[in-house]
């Protein structure tokens, strides 16, 4: 009786027309071009071949060992199920990097399998995925920072991205509550039918996971991440305080990138000008060790100003997340009434020790209306709040480029205050820093509003509206039909009194 594997192996023998000697009989390799494009792909077999390695044309039920370039293992995975039902999925199989066959073809046999060249897939389900119920509001589920669809959530994301640059909030939703309803599945999508019964997912945001599942990539994804408007509008709007409107008209007159800003001369405010000057610097991810340097600066401002006041580290960071965009903090004090008049103090306390590069305070214009909040309610917030830059000092790493265009030939630039200021170097770098200062009653909403994420936020606000009839912003929270306003000391009190059970912010990055 012949071997299994010698048996899998001569089926695929038939395939090999080359006229190669086959030299290692219990090894069919079959290279994934997913990824790899089909001349890498062609090149690698005719390669392997010569060395004597059988390379399957198609991935068949006698393959033992699967290659591939630059796919995780739930992508091959998913690839394979769409592509063999199933059938080539034995335990058996390894799925490999390609790092493996070009160590095998350079040791001229196949080299022993070790950790590093496998691929790592997620733990299989014992349940099957159509008994998970996954609820239909992002505040009702757990969604952690690490999940296993990312390789589907960057795609539905791009197309969110681009409908808001385009105004279109509904699509722009549509796509991210389907991108979250992603985030939240403890397993990875293989096929169309890992999606039954999960809410959320519209028609469109299906026919994308579709063809990824299927194709490796969507056509529409890529044609919008590669497209002229996308990317003009992205690094238009990634100028701090330029909005969508200002970069579309931008667009519109045939400027793509902040230097175009520059070179013909636009009118811009005081928050754009600081935008284009540290332009490099913020977009450059804020690491959660820079933002502890940061917290630590702010803890010390605040102590000299208003000793006893509490600062909590909220956004991204609260959440978990190693990178953000900026760094946001929240304070109070425990008396109320105590945190007022702080953040002019706060604001020139940072500016003696030439802490800020650029800011803008907003006063507090919140006030409690007797007969409950103004139809429809505020999403924005109306804190006493500061939107900065700071200038932190760097121990080790460097800064990275500037705009080369925004200096002039000393090096030096006229600053946002209108001093003439150095640009970031080796040994600093610029970072977006937001001061929210709310008074004690306040804190709990405004810790859950400024904890995020945007998705999370704003599902909580619709959960309280359509399901609750209540009303939610970071100020308050607001019963219409019993019409009064319920107190909170915790954000765990507000998760109760809106009937919901409690998610710590580690698994609010919906
Ligand atoms: P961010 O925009 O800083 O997002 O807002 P993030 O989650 O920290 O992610 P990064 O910074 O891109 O890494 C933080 C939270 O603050 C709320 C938003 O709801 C968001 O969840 N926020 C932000 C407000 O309530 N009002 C604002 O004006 C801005
Ligand atoms: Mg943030």
């Amino acid at each position: 009786m012949v071997p299994l594997k010698r048996r899998r192996v001569t089926a695929v023998q038939a395939e090999n027309r080359d006229t190669h000697v086959c030299k290692f009989s219990d090894v069919a390799i079959f290279i994934l071009e997913r990824k790899m494009g089909a001349s890498r792909k062609a090149f690698l077999t005719r390669l392997g071949r010569s060395k004597g390695f059988l390379i399957a044309e198609s991935c068949s039920p006698s393959i033992t060992h699967v290659v591939s370039e630059g796919n995780t293992g739930d992508e091959v995975q998913a690839w394979l199920s769409n592509h063999t039902e199933g059938k080539a999925l034995t335990d058996s199989i390894h799925l490999l990097d390609i790092n493996w066959l070009t160590e095998s073809m350079a040791e001229g046999r196949p080299v022993a399998i070790q950790d590093r060249h496998r691929l790592k897939t997620s733990p299989k389900l014992s349940a099957s995925t159509s008994t998970i119920t996954v609820k239909s509001y992002a505040c009702q589920r757990r969604t952690p920072l690490k999940h296993h669809n990312a390789f589907l959530t960057e795609a539905l994301e791009i197309l969110a991205e681009s409908a808001e640059f385009s105004e279109n909030e509904g699509r722009s939703v549509a796509f991210r509550r389907s991108a979250s309803v992603l985030k939240a599945l403890p397993y990875a999508v293989r096929r169309m039918d890992d999606l039954k019964n999960l809410p959320c997912l519209g028609e469109h945001s299906q026919r994308v996971i579709k063809e990824i599942l299927e194709d490796g990539s969507s056509g529409e994804v890529e044609s919008t991440r590669q497209s002229e408007q996308y990317q003009a509008m992205k690094a238009l709007t990634g100028v701090f305080g330029v909005g969508v409107r200002s970069a579309d008209r931008w667009f519109r007159e045939g400027l793509r990138s902040p230097l175009d800003l520059i070179r013909t001369g636009q009118k811009l405010n005081h928050a754009q000008q600081a935008g284009v000057q540290y332009y490099n610097d913020l977009n450059r991810p804020v690491t959660k060790k820079e933002a502890l340097a940061i917290s630590h600066i702010v803890e010390k401002a605040v102590n000299a100003v208003l000793p006893g006041a509490i600062i909590t580290l909220t956004g991204g960071f609260r959440r978990g997340k190693e990178v953000g965009h900026d760094v946001d903090f929240l304070i109070t004090h425990l008396e109320e009434g105590a945190e007022e008049g702080l953040m002019p103090k706060l604001v020139n306390w940072l500016e003696e020790q030439g802490l800020l590069l650029y800011q803008k305070t907003t006063r507090n214009s919140y006030l409690e209306s007797k007969d409950g909040p103004a139809r429809p309610p505020h999403n924005m917030d109306r804190f006493e709040r500061c939107f900065s830059i700071f200038r932190l000092e760097q121990t080790t790493e460097g800064s990275g480029a500037f705009l080369e265009a925004a200096s002039n030939d000393t090096g030096t630039m006229e600053g946002v205050n209108g001093r003439t200021e150095q640009q970031p170097g080796p040994t600093w770098r610029a970072v977006r820093v937001d001061l929210v200062v709310s008074p004690y009653s306040q804190f709990a909403f405004a810790t859950l509003g400024w904890t995020g994420s945007k998705l999370f936020e704003r599902e909580l606000r619709r959960w309280a509206g359509q399901e609750k009839g209540m009303s939610l912003n970071s100020h308050m929270l607001y019963d219409s039909k019993q019409q009064r306003y319920l107190r909170a000391n915790s954000e765990e009190e507000i998760f109760a009194h809106l009937g919901l059970e409690y998610i710590p912010p580690c698994d609010r990055n919906a």
